[in-house]
């Protein structure tokens, strides 16, 4: 299975402060030091984290394949154009979301799509679609000549964590936590069916096969057993967890460069 690691929650912490730090060419370095096989990163139309010179020093810099995902917006199009990265992804974008909830409509947007891919295409970018697992979007990205799809798990990774964590007693905005137990688990059930048919027929209709959206420590492991699947981008989930497993330290070395 190919990690593709997502920084953008790197450029997240730092446009906190608007200074450069956490420098996000760093979080390269320490991603492609650790296994990582490919850098994501979404351009998103409000520059809300990555900002466009991250991206230019990033697709310059890496030693590893850079995963750029960016929505069908021309302006964005054409700096993804100018950037070359090894693979585009085509994301939906609504400016007031928190993140990218659901795929992308290619059925409803198909006009837009196509013309997203033809042009990528014109610059020898390969072209991912991120779109919501059922089997009218697998065969409709096929159509339209995508050479890739990855798969939304967000609903998958919503209902695994209602079951199975303590999400249901903390704030949250996941509607669904208000169904009963046996409903979630059906709704489990059906979502990595979804997956699991989706995977299934792109990958025989020759259509390489990503997944992402909302993994982590706790699901991933229903990823791997989707042997269609041979690509996974996380982001969030790795990004939470070095603030634990790096915190210790850092307090550490503050305590002891305050202390007289
Ligand atoms: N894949 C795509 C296409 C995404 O838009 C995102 C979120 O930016 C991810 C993967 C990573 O999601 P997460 O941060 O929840 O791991």
């Amino acid at each position: 299975m190919k990690l593709g690691v997502n920084i953008d929650h790197i450029a997240v912490l730092r446009e906190a402060r608007r200074v450069n730090d956490p420098d996000i060419l760093h979080a390269l370095f320490v991603a492609s030091q650790n296994g990582a096989d490919q850098i994501t990163i979404h351009l998103r139309e409000d520059r809300r984290h990555i900002q466009d010179v991250d991206a230019y020093n990033i697709i310059k810099h890496s030693n590893l394949p850079v995963n750029l995902e960016c929505s069908i917006n021309r302006d964005i199009l054409s700096i993804a154009c100018d950037l070359k990265p090894h693979r585009a992804t085509l994301v939906p974008e609504k400016r007031e979301e928190v993140t990218t909830e659901g795929g992308l409509d290619i059925v409803k947007y198909e006009d837009e799509t196509l013309y997203a891919i033809e042009l990528l295409h014109d610059h020898i970018i390969p072209v991912s679609l991120f779109i919501d697992p059922n089997l009218e979007m697998v065969e409709k990205s096929k159509e339209l000549g995508a050479e890739m799809i990855e798969l939304h798990t967000g609903a998958f990774a919503n209902i695994y964590a209602m079951l199975n964590g303590s999400l249901r007693h903390s704030s949250h905005s996941i509607s669904e936590l208000k169904l009963p137990r046996n409903e979630l688990s059906s709704r489990l059930e059906k979502s990595l069916d979804e997956l699991k048919k989706a995977a299934l027929y792109a990958k025989k209709i020759g259509l390489e096969v990503a997944a992402g959206h909302g993994l982590n420590y706790h699901n991933v492991h229903e990823m791997m057993k989707i042997k269609e699947i041979t690509e996974l981008n996380i982001g969030q989930s790795i990004v939470a967890r070095s603030v634990f497993s790096g915190l210790a330290e850092a307090v550490k070395e503050m305590k002891r460069l305050t202390t007289r």
